[in-house]
Order: C-alpha cells, then structure tokens, then sequence
C-alpha cells in the first residue's frame, strides 16, 4: 500500500527531527527547512530513510511557502498530516526588546501559519481526511519574562488551532496543539546556564523533556487512535505548566 505524506516545517530541529523519525513508519515524510546545516540534514536523511524528502523554504516569505506547499500537494495528493514545528526564540526582556525581535520571532512562529497551512488544509478538506498538529510551548500557556514575543506568537497559534479545528470538524480534518516544555535541543543550550539551571528546578520532573518524548506525541495524535481529539492543546512539560 501507498504511504500517506506527512510534512513537517522546522525538520532538521531538535523537535522536527525526531517528529520526522517518528511519522516516517507510517508516512512519506516531507520535510520543510530552511537554515539547516549539511550535516543536520545528513542525520534527518538518515532518520527518515528512503521515503523522506527535504525541501527548502523560507516559511516567512508567503509566496514562496504556498509555492512549495501547492507543488507537494499536486505532486502527491493532499497530505495526511502536516505538523507546524518551525519556530525561533530571539529572547530579551520586554524593556530591551527592539521591534525587529518583536517582529522575526511573530513573523516566523505564527504568521507563517498562514502559509505552510491553507494550502495543506484547502486540500485535506476536499480530501475529507487529515489532522494539522501544532507545536506550541508551556511559555505560551503561562507566558515567561524574557519571552513576550515567543509566549505571545505561541498563545496566537493555538487560537488559531481551536479555531482551525471548528472550520475543520465538518470535513473530517482535526487541528491540535502540542505544547511541549523546556526540550533538550540547542533551542535549550543557548540559554544562560545559570538561567537553564534554575529553569530545570522549577520543573517538577527535574529535567528537560528527550525530544522522542514530543514525537511521540505528535504520532499518537496522527494515529486512528486520536481520531476524536481536535482543538485541543496536549502538554508535554514534566509538570511545569498543570491546569
Ligand atoms: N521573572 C521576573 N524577573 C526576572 C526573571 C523572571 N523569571 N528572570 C530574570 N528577571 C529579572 C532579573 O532579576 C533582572 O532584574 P534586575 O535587573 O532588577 O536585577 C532582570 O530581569 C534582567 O534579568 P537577566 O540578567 O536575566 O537579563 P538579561 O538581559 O541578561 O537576559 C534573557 C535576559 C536573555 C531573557 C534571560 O533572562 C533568559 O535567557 N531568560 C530565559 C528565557 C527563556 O526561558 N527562554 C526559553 C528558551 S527555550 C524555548 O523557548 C522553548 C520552549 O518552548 C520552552
């Protein structure tokens, strides 16, 4: 039998990698990046296997993206899943924050939303089938000092999952936020150890979640099994976010 695709933005990060790892057993994985080193690409070949294919695209350039989404979806039919995961931080306290971080980190985690979705979503309901997961983050549920941008694009995506899954109900496609917590990736490393440090302890789990953890999340959320979960946000955070 044909594999249904599934693509994933921001695959060659920490978190996409493993999402494409984890989607490639049941899916041909098409992967969106956009800065990602040869060698990161190298390792998400690997992962993926034969069935995974790498495409380039800056997702906050809005014609570009729906280009490469449209030309994925004539070439293969309308996706299964298509899993938003490409995101930035560009961190600093509101009082230091200059427009342009502002701007980037809310241009590339939401309104590049628009893009890499209508189309996918366009087809899915023709198609009658097919889920569009979200990633979104426990800063984005409780907000964080240093992060009015991040918390404030991440808070936006999931309204426009609640949202999403409404329009979608009726066709048979689902929308659901993940929101993972503090994530052992480099998004982690580039936190001030004194800052990461006292991050970790406010964590009832005492650590960082593995990015296999988000992944599989993300799978059983693509899986028959979730077929009744639509406009929900699951966290993934060690306890660091509850309610
Ligand atoms: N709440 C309130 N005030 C805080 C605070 C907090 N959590 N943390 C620091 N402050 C205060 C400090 O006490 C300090 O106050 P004073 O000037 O009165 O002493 C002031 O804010 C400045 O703090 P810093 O010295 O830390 O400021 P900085 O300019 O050197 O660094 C920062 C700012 C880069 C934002 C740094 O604080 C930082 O990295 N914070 C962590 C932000 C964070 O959690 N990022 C997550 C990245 S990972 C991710 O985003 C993935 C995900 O989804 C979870």
């Amino acid at each position: 039998m044909e594999h249904a695709t599934a693509i994933v933005t921001g695959a060659c990060g920490g978190i996409g990698c493993e999402v494409s790892r984890a989607l490639a057993a049941a899916h041909d994985v098409v992967g969106i990046f956009h800065g990602a080193t040869e060698a990161a690409r190298a390792e998400w070949r690997a992962q993926c296997g034969a069935a995974g294919t790498l495409v380039q695209a800056d997702l906050t350039d809005h014609a570009a993206t729906t280009a490469v989404m449209q030309a994925i979806i004539t070439a293969r039919g309308a996706p299964s899943v298509l899993v938003n995961c490409a995101g930035i931080t560009n961190d600093a306290m509101f009082r230091k924050m200059r427009f342009e971080q502002w701007e980037q980190v809310i241009r590339t985690n939401l309104i590049a939303l628009f893009s890499t979705t209508q189309p996918v979503f366009s087809a899915m309901c023709e198609a009658g089938t097919g889920v569009v997961i979200n990633i979104g983050s426990v800063n984005g549920e409780r907000g964080q000092a240093g992060q009015c941008n991040y918390a404030a694009a991440k808070a936006g995506l999931h309204g426009f999952t609640m949202s999403l899954a409404r329009e979608g109900a009726r066709y048979g496609v689902r929308a659901v936020t993940v929101s993972p917590g503090y994530t052992q990736t480099p998004m982690i490393d580039a936190i001030r150890e004194d800052v990461r440090d006292a991050i970790r302890l406010q964590i009832p789990m005492q650590r960082f979640a593995d990015p296999s953890e988000i992944a599989a999340t993300v799978s059983f959320l693509s899986s028959p099994g979730a077929a009744y979960i639509t406009g929900a946000d699951i966290p993934v955070n060690g306890g660091l976010h509850i309610g």
